[in-house]
């Protein structure tokens, strides 16, 4: 058979392209140019490129898209989406990039709350990795390896196949992406016991800026470090994760318990606030405040819904609350024993036989939303309390929430400096303010943003300070952002530090020695120290 030459490949992409969308030339011809040249296999890579033309384009775009805000049509939109199959198909993609003057964003399971994940102001292609999925469970050693593209949901599902009494600690949403998620962090209802995703990282592979696939060894401890925790999109293409899986019991114990302020909500929560950093770290209880209409007579009322995994029988579970808070008047029946594996769909707010759902990758209730983080050090008083419940009674609340994720236990014993999630023992618990809404119009988007921006005004004396510290994996822009193009350490900062407290630095050292050119960045990514407006003195 006779060898194709490179042109004659070219030729044939170029075809390929030109049936599907690329006649014109508004800047991805260069680039697909550049995969072309720089692919071994031209027709395997012609059925992963997909440009605006494209007819699956946009439902590409979409499927993984978790918020409505950034799939208007003024959001803008990536020139080309690459859906790699394999990983060598990931190196043209930065080479080319690269010689192409765009950005790379990175996508695994596209939660990110601003949606940095599919959308710049910049040329850029999206580099999705949801082909990216296979998962291995070696239960013998307790260790799984899951590429990057896989959803936690995918991985649970995993896990349970092969052991009931293995788990992971990781989110609480099915489709989340390992991705995105473990590099931020990744906390679920076994963090009091096991800590976050990220703490149980053992291994990765990675694609550095200059195109080589590197493992822990290979990369080194510092950016091994890095990108557990310190987000992964400023560093590479994270391609998989080697973790460690650690210890359920056959059965655990959840509950669900409602409590409005009739019911006495303003003590229960104030009381939880005391206590449930200090419980047995079996036991994980979190509180999701929501105003709801009162079942008696349809007045609106604020609730508190109490929802907890146990690791362990009911038997042992009563006792314990008996002790410790009684004031929420947990009974038998409330509780329900199930397999780890049931109660992940329990919290996932599905019937808990309906276990394929986890390896569905979309989500049944895509909403508008805007979230914030918070991290309480010292119990807010009840005046402080209600005043949280007066402005949930605002109009623009109908759809907010507060989850409120107690810490101590494992999260207590973990340095600050281990990976780059800082906030450990002195935290109480966490908060995640979030606000949905269903109309499109920019004035309503307006109104439900400014009133969550209300809410974190008067959280201000009641959490953390200096700083106020956040979670990456609930990104927001509004606590700062970069420069557009490159940044000043000191602009950074403004965010950095309230990720990552002092580990920013060495955030900082690290990107400084693995990308000092600054190419994989994002309107919050660590700055490389010579960047140039670090050159430049601005
Ligand atoms: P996505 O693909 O959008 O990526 C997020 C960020 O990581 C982007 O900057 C992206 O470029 C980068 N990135 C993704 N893959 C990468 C890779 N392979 N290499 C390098 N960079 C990469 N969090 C939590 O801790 N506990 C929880 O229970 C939940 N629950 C939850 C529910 C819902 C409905 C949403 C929308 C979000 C959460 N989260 C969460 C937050 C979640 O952890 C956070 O949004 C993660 O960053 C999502 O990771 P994805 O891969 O899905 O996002």
């Amino acid at each position: 058979m006779k060898t194709p030459t490179i042109s004659s490949l070219l030729f044939a992409f170029l075809v390929i392209f030109s049936c599907s969308s690329l006649v014109s030339s508004d800047g991805h011809d260069d680039f697909l140019q550049c995969m072309s040249l720089q692919s071994n296999n031209h027709t395997s890579i012609s059925n992963i490129v997909y440009t605006p033309n494209n007819t699956s384009y946009s439902s590409i775009l979409n499927f993984s898209i978790q918020n409505l805000r950034f799939t208007s049509e003024t959001t803008p939109k990536p020139l080309v989406i690459v859906t790699p199959v394999h990983e060598s198909q990931i190196q043209p993609v930065i080479y080319c990039a690269k010689e192409n003057g765009m950005q790379i964003r990175v996508r695994s399971g596209g939660h990110d709350y601003e949606g940095l994940s599919y959308a710049s102001e910049v040329p850029f292609v999206i580099l999705d990795l949801f082909n990216l999925r296979e998962i291995s469970v070696d239960a013998e050693n307790k260790t799984a390896w899951i590429q990057a593209g896989s959803t936690i949901g995918e991985l649970y599902y995993r896990i349970a196949e092969k052991s009931q009494t293995l788990g992971f600690p990781a989110g609480v949403c099915p489709t989340v992406g390992a991705g995105g998620h473990f590099s931020g962090g990744g906390y679920g209802a076994l963090l009091r016991k096991y800590g976050l995703a990220a703490d149980n990282i053992i291994d990765a592979r990675i694609v550095d800026v200059n195109g080589r696939i590197l493992d822990r060894i290979s990369m080194g401890e510092d950016l091994f470090w890095a990108i557990r925790g310190g987000g992964g999109a400023s560093f590479g293409v994270i391609l998989a994760w080697k973790i460690q899986l650690v210890d359920v019991p056959e059965k655990v114990t959840v509950f669900t318990i409602d409590k409005t302020l009739d019911q006495n909500a303003t003590n229960i929560v104030h009381r939880w606030q005391y206590i449930a950093h200090k419980f047995d770290e079996d036991l994980f209880i979190r509180i999701l405040i929501r105003r709801v209409n009162s079942s008696e007579d349809s007045k609106r009322t604020i609730q508190a819904t109490f929802q907890s995994l146990f690791l362990g029988g009911v038997d042992r579970l009563l006792p314990l609350m008996q002790q410790s808070f009684p004031e929420l008047g947990l009974q038998r029946e409330d509780c329900t024993e199930m397999s780890w594996i049931e109660s992940i769909l329990y919290f996932a707010g599905f019937p808990i036989e309906s276990r394929d759902v986890l390896l569905n990758r979309t989500q049944p209730n895509v909403r508008y939303f805007k979230a914030k983080s918070d991290y309480v050090q010292k119990p807010i008083s009840k005046n402080g309390l209600q005043g949280i419940w007066k402005l949930f009674f605002e109009e623009e609340a109908e759809e907010a929430e507060m989850i409120l994720s107690p810490y101590g236990g494992r999260m207590d014993e973990i340095s600050e400096s281990a990976i780059p999630f800082p906030h450990r023992a002195g935290n109480l618990y966490k908060i995640q303010h979030l606000v949905y809404w269903e109309e499109e119009e920019v004035e309503a988007t307006q109104n439900y943003i400014n009133w969550i921006r209300k809410l974190y005004s008067y959280m201000a004396p009641y959490v953390s300070r200096f700083p106020r510290a956040a979670y990456i994996n609930y990104r927001d822009l509004d606590i700062g952002v970069n420069n557009n193009g490159n940044t000043s350490y000191a602009q950074a900062s403004i965010w950095g530090i309230k990720y990552f407290k002092n580990n920013f630095n060495r955030l900082v050292q690290v990107k400084t020695k693995v990308d000092p050119a600054n190419f994989f960045r994002n309107e919050q990514s660590i700055p490389p120290l010579n960047s140039w407006w670090n050159k430049n003195g601005k």
